[in-house]
C-alpha cells in the first residue's frame, strides 16, 4: 500500500515556479492556490497532501515530520540549519545572496549590517575578518543604507531591478542560491519508495542552467 506524503510549499515567489516543476513532473499542483487563503491541498488520487508554509518555516515543518518533504531556497536551508536531507537541487528561484551598500560607501569604524539572514551574514564577516554588527530586519532591507539604519546590507538579488530603483550597488556575492528539495529523515526511510519516486520525477524536468 502507497503512504500518502506530506509536503511543504514555499508561499509567495518560489510557489509559482515550484508547482509548474510539479506539474511538468506529472503532479497537478494547481497554479493559483498560492492566491486563496486555503493552507493544505490534498490530492488523494495521487497520495499526497500540500501544506502551503511561510518558506522561512518550510524546514522547520520537515525537520518535525509534520511535512514528509519540502521546498526551500538554499539561502533559508543555510539560514536555519534545520536536520533534514538535502535530496535534490531543483535549479528554480536562482538568485544570489550578496553584499550591497551606496556608491559612496567606505569602510568606517563602526560598521552595521542589516539582513533578514543574521547567521549567515555573521558568519561571512567573520570569515572576512570584519567586524560589524549585524541588524535582523524582516523585509524591505534595501531600506536600512537608504534612511541610515546600516552602512551595508546583506540581500537577495534576482533581477537587480530593486537595486537599481534604490540607488545601491552590488559590491560581493556571497552565495549563489537555487530552490531545493528537503527531506525528513524518519520519512525518507518510512516512505522512501514514494519520496524517490517525486524525487525521480522532479529530477527529469529540472531546468538546465542557463548561467547568470
Ligand atoms: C527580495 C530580496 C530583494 C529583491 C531582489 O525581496 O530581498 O529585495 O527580492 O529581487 P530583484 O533583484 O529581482 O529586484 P522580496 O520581494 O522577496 O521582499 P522583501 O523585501 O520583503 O524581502
Amino acid at each position: 500500500m502507497t503512504q500518502t506524503i506530506k509536503v511543504a510549499m514555499p508561499k509567495g515567489r518560489i510557489y509559482k515556479k515550484a508547482s509548474e516543476l510539479f506539474r511538468e513532473a506529472g503532479i497537478p499542483v494547481r497554479p493559483d492556490v498560492d492566491e486563496s487563503r486555503k493552507l493544505v491541498i490534498e490530492l488523494p488520487e495521487i497520495g499526497m497532501e500540500f501544506i502551503l508554509a511561510k518558506p522561512v518555516d518550510v524546514p522547520t515543518y520537515v525537520e518535525y515530520g509534520v511535512a514528509d518533504i519540502g521546498i526551500v531556497g538554499k539561502d533559508v536551508l543555510l539560514e536555519e540549519s534545520r536536520d533534514v536531507y538535502e535530496l535534490l537541487d531543483l535549479g528554480i528561484a536562482r538568485c544570489r545572496m550578496s553584499v550591497i551598500a551606496l556608491p559612496d560607501w567606505t569602510p568606517g569604524i563602526y560598521q552595521r549590517v542589516a539582513t533578514k539572514y543574521p547567521n549567515l551574514a555573521s558568519q561571512y564577516f567573520r570569515e572576512q575578518g570584519q567586524q560589524v554588527e549585524v541588524i535582523k530586519l524582516n523585509g524591505s532591507i534595501e531600506l536600512a543604507p537608504l534612511i541610515g539604519l546600516a552602512d551595508r546590507i546583506v540581500d537577495l538579488v534576482e533581477t537587480g531591478q530593486t537595486l537599481r530603483e534604490n540607488g545601491l550597488m552590488e559590491r560581493e556575492t556571497i552565495l549563489d542560491i537555487t530552490s531545493r528539495l528537503v527531506a525528513n529523515r524518519v520519512s525518507y526511510r518510512m516512505k522512501n519508495a514514494e519520496i524517490q519516486s517525486v524525487c525521480d520525477a522532479l529530477s527529469k524536468v529540472i531546468p538546465v542552467k542557463t548561467g547568470i
